[in-house]
């Protein structure tokens, strides 16, 4: 075993006789000496053999950047002129007595020993080779302290540390479901778990009071920078717990990692309802780092001659607004095309804009081609609504609501990026009073969170008017990112089957789906609620990384594949007949 790692060497070892295991991070030759930089999971020391011990001189003279070897030594004080203060070991080297090699390697198909920029896909084929680089060391020690801080934080609000099954049945959160084949039961399928939803809830009819669990959950939707078809949540429920109590147990939770783990303050969170939140930031997940707002401006444009503002005007399925740019005024021709082709992928129809070039100078100052179809009045209220200043621009967003949401909410993020108007701060947030219900396309009803969150009100007012409920629902929002979401849940059968109702789920088929749980909550099932957080997305929020892939060890490409283990594979047609299953030819899709 070690004496010590490599990377906690320091001048109090020194005439110390060391044993270090490590890769060999580099190799120099020195005229007659070798030096070699070794590197374990704590840093890098540096070992000087010289020709005196010639046995080991010689094996030193044939190693290779990632070989393992053994080294014994002993510390000693660089010779002036050579110490490094910008390595921790960099005061001291180990003189090499004895050098053993423990692995060879080949030549690394990723470069270690700089900061060069690799293909992800290479990155992830040779994952062991990349989680060596100290930057994924440093991102999985983190994730693991991180984890730790949760566990002692819950374990001392009394949360029980309770694992839920894996192979189960679908539990709707809104993905398609991963399914695995069951052998025993031919033709039917267990579902890997979306989130422990359901078994969480089952575990407060139990009377576990405080559940926790590190839970992996698995959905096959299309994957971006912070989603994975394989994640990990913190995963929370609580009984007798209304809200109010269990937003202030969660807001202090995720505080207290901050101050451990960063030592950063959060402050309060401030609460902010769905609605305020759709209306000035075009987002249930604003970024508070920015200060850029939408501005309805539909009472405005209600008469002028421009039939692209006037007639969403006039729609209440319809959004006129506006987003006012300090400093906006200098931005190119170009990059306005750009950013009119960037909000036509939201489905905006087009970017109208005003600069405003000199507030004094009346329409003189303004520039715009939308300047021709406005009565100067309505022009001159606008900028007084906006409180528009010289160097401005102004964005307009004219459409459904859906489509100015989430064009102008894109619009406002990548501009204030683009013009480096992100404030460097931590901007969370919880984002409260959500609608029970949306509508899709065709019409029908689904759950803004998931169908088992409690309304604000009661069976007959759910019945008549799903549409204007508010649920028990609350989002943690920090700096763009949802964090985490939870609600107070139904723990009344007649609640959950009236949701079911709206959903348009069959008395029989939510009997067949969910018996277990209308069950549950009729045999005694305490007032309930919990949350779950995206624990890979605190730790890419908390490390500053640009995806959740960086901070999970063996992470899936954009396609859902693992290229270190070429996952998903075939398999044989003895196992397939087992499992009763019969392949069917791919047809290309396209
Ligand atoms: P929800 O679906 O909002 O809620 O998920 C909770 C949190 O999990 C994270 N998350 C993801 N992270 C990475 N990749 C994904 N594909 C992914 N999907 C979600 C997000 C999200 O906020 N059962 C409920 C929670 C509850 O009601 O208690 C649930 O799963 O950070
Ligand atoms: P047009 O008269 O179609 O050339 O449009 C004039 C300006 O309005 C252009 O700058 C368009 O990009 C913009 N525009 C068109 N449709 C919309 C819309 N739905 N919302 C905002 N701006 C739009």
């Amino acid at each position: 075993m070690r004496s010590h790692y490599c990377g906690e060497l320091r001048e109090s070892h020194v005439d110390e006789e060391v044993l270090l295991y490590g890769w060999v991070h580099r190799r120099r030759d020195h005229g007659g000496v070798i030096f070699l930089d070794v590197r374990d999971r704590e840093g890098i020391a540096q070992v000087v053999y010289d020709p005196d011990t010639e046995e080991s001189f010689a094996l030193a003279e044939g190693v290779r950047s990632e070989y393992v070897i053994c080294v014994r030594g002993k510390v000693r004080l660089r010779p002036e002129g050579t110490i490094n203060e910008e390595m921790p070991t960099g005061r001291i080297e180990v003189l090499g007595k004895q050098l053993e090699i423990l692995s060879a390697a080949n030549t690394p198909p990723i470069q270690l020993d700089e900061h060069v920029e690799v293909h992800e896909d290479l990155r992830l084929n040779y994952r062991y080779i990349d989680l060596r680089r100290p930057e994924m060391l440093e991102r999985l020690r983190f994730r693991s302290k991180v984890a730790n801080t949760l566990r002692n934080f819950l374990d001392r609000e009394g949360f029980l540390d309770i694992e839920t099954p894996l192979l189960t049945r679908a539990t709707p959160e809104g993905a398609r479901d991963y399914l695995v084949p069951s052998r025993t039961h031919p033709n039917r399928f267990f579902a890997l778990p979306q989130s422990p939803q359901l078994f969480k809830q089952v575990l407060m009819a139990s009377g576990m009071d405080r559940y926790y669990q590190i839970a992996k959950c698995f959905r096959d939707e299309d994957l971006r920078a912070d989603r994975q078809p394989e994640f990990t949540q913190i995963d929370v429920e609580a009984s007798f717990m209304d809200e109010e109590e269990i937003m202030a147990v969660m807001e202090a939770m995720i505080s207290h990692v901050f101050k451990e783990n960063l030592d950063v303050e959060l402050g309060e969170f401030p609460r902010m309802s769905y609605a305020d939140a759709m209306r000035r930031f075009g987002s249930d997940k604003p970024d508070l780092r920015i200060d850029l707002e939408l501005v309805d401006i539909a009472e405005l444009m209600v008469g002028v001659d421009f039939k692209v503002f006037s007639g969403p005007a006039a729609d209440p399925s319809c959004r006129v607004a506006a987003l006012r740019v300090p400093g906006g005024a200098s931005l190119s021709r170009k990059v306005i095309d750009d950013y009119t082709d960037f909000v036509a992928i939201y489905g905006a129809k087009g970017l109208a804009w005003i600069k405003v070039n000199d507030i004094g100078a009346g329409s003189d100052g303004l520039q715009s081609p939308i300047l021709k179809f406005m009565p100067e009045a309505v022009v001159d209220q606008l900028l007084k609504k906006l409180h528009a200043e010289s160097g401005d621009i102004i964005f307009f967003g004219a459409d459904k609501v859906k489509t100015v949401n989430e064009a102008l909410g894109a619009l406002r993020l990548k501009v204030a990026q683009d013009l480096g108007q992100v404030r460097p701060v931590w901007a969370p947030l919880w984002v409260v009073d959500f609608p029970m219900f949306e509508q899709d396309k065709e019409g029908a009803l689904t759950s803004l969170h998931h169908p088992f969150t409690a309304p604000s009100c009661d069976v007959e007012a759910l019945a008549s008017a799903p549409l204007a409920a508010l649920s028990r629902a609350y989002d943690m929002v920090l700096n763009g990112t949802e964090l985490g979401g939870g609600s107070v849940r139904i723990n009344q059968p007649e609640m959950q089957r009236e949701v079911f109702k709206v959903l348009g789920i069959e008395e029989e088929e939510a009997r067949e789906k969910f018996g277990f749980l209308l069950d549950a909550l009729s045999f005694g099932c305490p007032p309930h609620g919990g949350i779950a957080f995206g624990f890979d997305r605190l730790i890419m929020l908390m490390t500053g990384a640009n995806s959740i892939r960086e901070v999970i060890a063996f992470p899936k490409t954009q396609s859902a594949a693992c290229p270190l283990t070429n996952a998903p594979g075939q398999v044989s047609n003895a196992q397939l007949r087992e499992l009763n299953i019969r392949l069917r030819e791919v047809k290309n899709s396209s």
